[in-house]
This record gives C-alpha cells, sequence and structure tokens, in this order.
C-alpha cells in the first residue's frame, strides 16, 4: 500500500505504489481461503480452468473499466457516476457497491477471525500431535462456539477501522511492501512440502487434470464470482483506488499486473493445499473450514513448523488487512463524502454496523444454526438432500455471485455505453501517449462481450435460463 491517505485526495506516489495497493486489496483470503474451498466444492481442475478464462476476458476487462472510471472522475463510485453521467440513475451502481461492501466485510471479518485464532493456536503449540481427524474436530469446535470467534472478529474490525482512520500512508505501506514477498516465499514453501508428500499427485491431479463432466451451471456461475472476488471488482473498491491513481500511469498495464500476480498466489495456494487435502485424506468439498483444516496437517509435517505456522498465519492477516480496508474504504467515502459524516464518525458508524451483521455470520454454525436453507444445484445434491446454507454461506454466495456480477455488469456496460468514448480513449491511451492496439478490442469486450456472458452466466447460475 502506498501513499493512500483517504482523508486527502492524494494521488499514489509511484508505479510501484499503484500496483502494490491495488494487489494489497487483490491479494487475500479470497485468494488462500476462498479460492481452494470454492474450488475443491467445484470439482478442481474444469473449475480452475473456467475461472482463469473468466479473469482474461471478464475481470480483467472490468478491472480496466473501473480504473477508467475512477481515474475519470477523481471521486468515490457513488459520487463518480454522478459525476460522469449527471442526471441518470447510474449512481444507483455505486449504492450497490456499498451494500455490496457491507455485505462482503460482514463475512470477511469472520474468516480473518478464524486467521487470528490460528495465530494463537499456532503460538501455543495447538497443532502438535494431533491426528488429521482431530485437527478438523479443533476447527469445527472452534467455529461452532461463540465466545472465542466474535472477539477475534471484533479485533480484526477495530484494527481495520483504525488503519482506515490512520491513512496508510506512513503505517502498513511500508510493511506490506516487505511482508507480501515474505508471504509468497511462505506459500511457495508450503507448495514444495505439499507436493512431496505420499500421495500429493492425486491432488495435483484434482487441481490440474480437467474433468468437465463436474461442471454444472451453478458451478460456472461460482468460478464468475470467484474471479470477482478475488479481483476486487464489481464493486467500486478499484473505482476509489482508480481516482487516485496518477495521470501518467498506464491503466492497461497496472490491471494486468495485479491480475497476474493475484491469479498466481490463488494457483499457488491450491498447489499447497490440494496435495496435502488428499495425503491426509480430507474431503475437497469440506467448505469454508477448508484451510484452516488442512494446513495445520502441513505445518506438523515440517522442520520448524510450528514458528512457521505462526509467521504464515500473521502474514496472512495481514493480507487481509489490505483487503479488508479496501472495502471500509468503499462505505467509509460513501458516508463520508455523499452524507457528508465526519470522516471519522463516518469510520466507527460504517465500522460498528458491518460488524453487527458480520456477528451473526459468525454465529451461523452455533447460535444461529437453525437460521438455514437446503441448497440442491446438482442432481446428488437432490438425491443427499441439498447443502444445508447458514447465515455465513448465504452471504458470501449472494456477495459473490448476485451482488459483484450485476456490478460487474453495469460497470462494463457503463464504460461502454454511457461513458463518452474520447474520456474512455483518453484515460487507457493517457491521452493518446500509448498507441494501445489493444484499445478496439477491449471496447468491443465491455459493449458487447462481457455484458452478454456475465448476464448469460448470471441468469443460468441461479437457474432462471437453461442451457
Ligand atoms: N479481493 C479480496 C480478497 O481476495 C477481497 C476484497 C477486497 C474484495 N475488496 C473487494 C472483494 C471488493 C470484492 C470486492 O481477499
Amino acid at each position: 500500500m502506498a501513499n493512500i491517505d483517504f482523508s486527502k485526495r492524494d494521488s499514489f506516489g509511484s508505479k510501484f505504489g499503484v500496483i502494490a495497493a491495488a494487489a494489497g486489496s487483490a491479494i487475500g483470503l479470497g485468494n488462500i481461503w476462498r479460492f481452494p474451498y470454492v474450488a475443491g466444492e467445484n470439482g478442481g481442475a474444469a473449475f480452475l480452468l473456467v475461472y482463469l478464462f473468466f479473469i482474461l476476458v471478464i475481470g480483467l476487462p472490468v478491472m480496466l473499466s473501473e480504473f477508467t472510471i475512477g481515474r475519470r472522475a477523481r471521486l468515490n463510485p457513488f459520487g463518480a457516476f454522478k459525476k460522469l453521467s449527471p442526471g441518470k440513475p447510474w449512481y444507483l451502481v455505486g449504492f450497490m457497491g456499498v451494500v455490496a461492501a457491507f455485505v462482503i466485510l460482514a463475512f470477511y471479518g469472520t474468516v480473518a477471525g478464524w486467521t487470528l485464532e490460528y495465530i494463537a493456536n499456532a503460538l501455543t503449540n495447538s497443532f502438535e500431535g494431533k491426528s488429521a481427524t482431530q485437527l478438523e474436530t479443533m476447527f469445527s469446535d472452534f467455529k461452532d462456539s461463540t465466545f472465542r470467534p466474535i472477539m477475534w472478529q471484533l479485533i480484526f474490525m477495530v484494527l481495520t477501522a483504525f488503519i482506515v482512520l490512520a491513512g496508510v500512508k506512513n503505517g502498513i505501506e511500508k510493511y506490506t511492501k516487505i511482508l507480501m514477498p515474505i508471504l509468497l516465499v511462505l506459500i511457495i514453501v508450503l507448495c514444495i512440502r505439499s507436493v512431496t508428500l505420499p500421495g500429493a499427485s492425486k491432488g495435483l491431479e484434482f487441481l490440474f487434470n480437467p474433468d468437465f463432466s463436474k461442471l454444472n451451471a451453478n458451478s460456472i456461475l461460482e468460478a464468475l464470482g470467484q474471479a470477482f472476488f478475488s479481483l476486487s471488482i464489481g464493486m467500486g473498491t478499484l473505482i476509489t483506488y482508480g481516482s487516485y491513481i496518477p495521470k501518467s500511469n498506464n491503466l492497461s498495464n497496472t490491471a494486468l499486473q495485479v491480475s497476474l500476480a493475484d491469479t498466481l498466489i490463488a494457483i499457488l495456494a491450491g498447489i499447497a493445499i490440494f496435495p496435502a487435502v488428499f495425503a491426509f485424506d480430507i474431503a475437497p468439498g469440506s467448505g469454508p473450514g477448508l484451510v484452516y483444516i488442512t494446513l495445520p496437517n502441513i505445518f506438523q509435517q515440517m522442520p520448524g513448523g510450528s514458528i512457521f505456522a505462526v509467521m504464515f498465519f500473521l502474514l496472512l492477516t495481514v493480507a487481509a488487512l489490505t483487503s479488508s480496508i479496501s472495502v471500509l474504504e468503499v462505505v467509509v467515502a460513501y458516508f463520508s463524502e455523499e452524507l457528508k459524516i465526519k470522516r471519522k464518525s463516518a469510520t466507527w458508524l460504517a465500522t460498528g454496523l458491518i460488524t453487527a451483521i458480520g456477528v451473526l455470520c459468525t454465529m451461523s454454525w452455533g447460535v444461529l444454526k437453525d437460521v438455514s436453507f437446503t441448497f440442491s444445484a446438482t442432481e446428488t445434491d437432490m438425491a443427499t438432500g441439498g447443502e444445508k446454507m447458514y447465515i455465513f454461506d448465504i452471504l458470501d454466495f449472494a456477495a459473490s455471485n448476485v451482488f459483484l456480477p450485476l456490478g460487474g455488469l453495469f460497470i462494463v456496460l457503463f464504460v461502454g455505453w454511457a461513458m463518452h468514448r474520447k474520456n474512455v480513449h483518453n484515460e487507457i491511451s493517457n491521452a493518446g501517449k500509448f498507441r494501445t492496439i489493444l484499445l478496439p478490442i477491449f471496447m468491443f469486450i465491455v459493449k458487447i462481450i462481457a455484458p452478454i456472458a456475465i448476464a448469460l452466466v448470471f441468469l443460468n447460475g441461479i437457474g432462471l435460463l437453461n442451457f
């Protein structure tokens, strides 16, 4: 994170600063927690291929569109739509982004809280000598309990609020530049340990040898949702960040580099997780707890594993923080710039409201376990009585598979059809400085390809259309 002082309309200082901030938002629990769990539930390799296809054909153009809107308007998403298309209802897209931010941060705080618990577990050497089954029980007992998960969630949310308030200029941005490369190294070490476990090859096969019969309409929508979630697109986060990007920056390159970095981390997380999943006989479709059940098994099998575990979960928390601040900022910018609430009050108000919803997510499997409904996407689901969805799962699903794709749809439509073509060209070519041969392709994608693709995947996935 470089040089974002959210309180003034500042610019990122350097080229690296822009990429570091946007990558800091993109890389987080989405890559390391969500990607393996969703890929595991949707059959692995075939899901991965669809996911990669969506990143390239839809994700990248949506990201570039958000940067374009943000840098053109130099405002929060809500204000940006108003300014670029006055008198038209496009600002509702900005409003939907604020709602999405509420939903995402509510359950993001739950999972970030799990990460904090696992730092504590690693510090007290609690994984040592436990079998895979015991580690599984350890996670589910913790997740089903009330006090500790909520406590950690509150701590995480307060940390997020403090960072948003302090501005990141002199603080974490300095550290993340060092810490995130270390996280990358730790993940690579985990990959090496995981693929050298006995029985690991089955996991690699699961991740890289596609079986397209495992895909259904819902898993294709899940792949799209995961692409949006992981890239931080579809709700205006990157419109907000785009508004801080200097005029000299090459937006297309930035979007490409951020997407590449994000995708690399997700794939590495997959390589770290799935071989171990099969080696320790864990079900790949274990759901949101997958990473927390699997990783302790790997740490146990490495020399110095407990120190390693502490470092890993600590850095994962930092990665989660650089993402959560980018979500909270969308709400704070809206409260302060549009509703004219003072920035400090806006931050605490937003944090308080989001945390209140978040606590309900955290209690999903405990106190509120009776609030659930059963969801059947496939024939096997129907045969087995379906998959139970709790409050947490419902918000997780709604955010990634409904709000973000819809937001993304309107964002590309806006850039393709509502913004002045000259303005779009100016932003992407930096007023003609770059001869971007890809510009016509980009325009064709945002006008036609991406809107149709998103709409089809969405309608098909929720069952309104049937192919
Ligand atoms: N992409 C982040 C992650 O992978 C989460 C996130 C941050 C996000 N900002 C977002 C997701 C905006 C959707 C929209 O952890």
